[in-house]
């Protein structure tokens, strides 16, 4: 299926297997790279990769330096991998933004699995040798493709369950054609992502040019991520942002460490509703809720509720 830019811009009747299309860079892209709290060096290293495979390899040959265009960032649930996907589509749109246009192309893989023989690599095989050719015939692409373990499972690992033949040809089909587009098309970039890379064929992180692990938050990179929370909540509610230079807050700083960036957010939304008071006011949550909130949080870390 052509991609139109009608399509493009409404995000419907989309190819088979792309949820999304966005024209870079899109300023709400800029503001989630920013809310993600990572070690300065870590960004640097994952926008330097990306920035050098739209300089690097549409002018040298694939036998020098064979990359294919594959970013893979790996890391517990909640640590930020998607949204830093994204956040760096956006930048490095913004870093070549006076050269060419560049667009986002987001993967559903679950769109593509198929309980039928044969359907899953089938589809596989045209959302990349078609539907993402086409699309980078209409300039610098970078495709997101989420939860990677769905598309290119590790097939020394695979169970007799399911459809493991389809799923082994699924994989069969990625590696086939990421050989064939890292060859064609060196204005393309594809972010994978997962918190099962034990579950990731190893002939597919063979192929990335890059493996990051995004890493649980420090102890100062917790103490950000709430104070960017409440700093963005006393935007809404001026009390809270006071909340901010408490020592009971930089306790439940402290007792964040262990959580993910999406827990500790969390968190601060059950702080908001430990009372009935406190749901109905937000503004009257007090540091010793959200203390409470974060033990309870790291209480229950890794699972449901004790
Ligand atoms: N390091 C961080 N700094 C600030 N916020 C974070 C951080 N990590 C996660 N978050 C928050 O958690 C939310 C979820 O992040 P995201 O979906 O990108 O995580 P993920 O690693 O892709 O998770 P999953 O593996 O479950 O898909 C984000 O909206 C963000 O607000
Ligand atoms: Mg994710």
């Amino acid at each position: 299926m052509k991609i139109v830019p009608s399509a493009q811009a409404s995000n419907v009747n989309l190819p088979k297997g792309i949820s999304r299309i966005r024209s870079l860079p899109d300023p709400s892209l800029g503001e989630l790279w920013d809310s993600i709290v990572l070690d300065d060096a870590l960004k640097s290293k994952l926008l330097n990769q990306a920035v050098l495979n739209f300089t690097l390899r549409p002018k040298v040959s694939r036998s020098v330096i064979p990359l294919h265009g594959v970013i893979f960032l790996v890391g517990l649930p909640g640590t930020g991998k998607t949204s830093l996907a994204r956040g760096l589509a956006n930048r490095v749109a913004v870093s070549f933004k006076n050269r060419a246009s560049f667009q986002l192309l987001e993967i559903e893989p679950h769109m593509l699995t198929s309980s039928a023989m044969g359907k899953t690599q089938r589809a596989v095989s045209e959302l990349f040798s078609q539907s993402i050719a086409e699309a980078v015939a209409n300039g610098p692409t970078i495709v997101l493709l989420d939860e990677v373990e769905t598309l290119a499972a590790d097939r020394s690992k695979m169970s007799l369950e399911a459809n493991p033949v389809d799923i082994h040809r699924a994989t069969d089909a990625v590696l086939v054609q990421l050989d064939a587009l890292a060859e064609q098309h060196p204005n393309l970039l594809f972010v994978a992502t997962s918190n099962f890379p034990q579950a990731v064929d190893s002939a597919f992180i063979s192929r990335c040019d890059l493996v990051l692990e995004v890493p649980l938050p420090g102890e100062s990179a917790c103490a950000r991520i709430l104070d960017e929370c409440l700093l963005g909540l006393g935007k809404t509610y001026p009390a809270i942002s006071k909340l901010r230079t408490s020592p009971q807050v930089a306790e439940c700083a402290r007792e964040c460490v262990g959580l993910d960036g999406r827990t500790i957010r969390k968190m601060v939304a059950n702080a908001l509703a430990s009372t009935s008071q406190t749901a109905m006011n937000p503004e009257s949550v007090t540091a010793h809720n959200l203390l409470e909130a974060a033990r309870a949080a790291k209480a229950n870390r890794g699972g449901l509720p004790k």
